[in-house]
């Protein structure tokens, strides 16, 4: 079982990387291999629209995206972690998400499964903003189940505060922190004992 963290925060141990480090902690409490990427550490262009994967389903842009691919077509759940930045997921988060283009050629042009097999994968959502707008986590929402569908990750759930602005706030939130730790418990034990087959996949983007 592998647990594949996403951070996508520009601020080092701020409040999502937080909740992040406590959901893999959960997992790798159930015995799940657990791996992190932190976005702001990594060289990953934009997807420049060149469409050479439209060919063979790779990226030909050789940045640190070429590492991210492969752990995510080794895990079993894939965590997502980034605040609100302008109602949507940070630059950097964005970035990943539009190089994941290569994926969906795989699966609409080339027609073979995204994540190279069809393991049943599960996905997830953590984030946080500063205000309190009852719509502020809704656009990022489409985006990001959209996105966890053309992969054929099965969404499984999501962490969500809102009014968390200064660095380290989400520690100050009653159960935040102890809520994403049981999070990653249970997305490993669900994984464990029931593996989704029912990621019913579209017939377009
Ligand atoms: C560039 C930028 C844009 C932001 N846009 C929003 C926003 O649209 N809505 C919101 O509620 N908070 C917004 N925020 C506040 C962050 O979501 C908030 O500070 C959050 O706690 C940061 O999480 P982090 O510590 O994980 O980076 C923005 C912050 C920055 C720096």
């Amino acid at each position: 079982m592998r647990v594949l963290g996403i951070a996508g925060s520009p601020r080092r141990n701020g409040n999502t990387d937080m909740l992040l480090a406590e959901f893999i902690r959960g997992a790798a409490s159930k015995g799940a291999e657990v791996k992190t990427f932190f976005l702001r550490d990594l060289n990953i262009s934009p997807c420049l629209h060149c469409d050479a994967c439209l060919k063979a389903g790779i990226c030909r842009i050789k940045d640190d995206m070429q590492k991210i691919y492969p752990e995510m077509e080794n895990a079993d759940v894939i965590v997502m972690a980034s605040p609100i930045q302008f109602m949507g997921v940070t630059a950097h988060m964005k970035a990943m998400i539009d190089r994941c283009q290569a994926l969906w050629a795989r699966k609409y042009v080339l027609k073979v499964p995204p994540l190279g097999d069809k393991r049943a994968r599960k996905g997830f959502f953590i984030s946080v903003g500063g205000t309190k707008l009852t719509n502020l986590f809704e656009p990022t929402l489409v985006m990001i189940k959209t996105f966890f569908r053309i992969i054929d990750v099965t969404y499984a759930g999501e962490l969500l505060y809102k009014g968390i602005d200064e660095k380290g706030a989400i520690a100050k939130h009653p159960d935040a922190l102890q809520q994403a730790f049981l999070a990653g418990q249970k997305i490993v034990e669900d994984q464990l004992q029931s593996p989704s087959t029912d990621n019913i996949l579209p017939k377009g983007p």
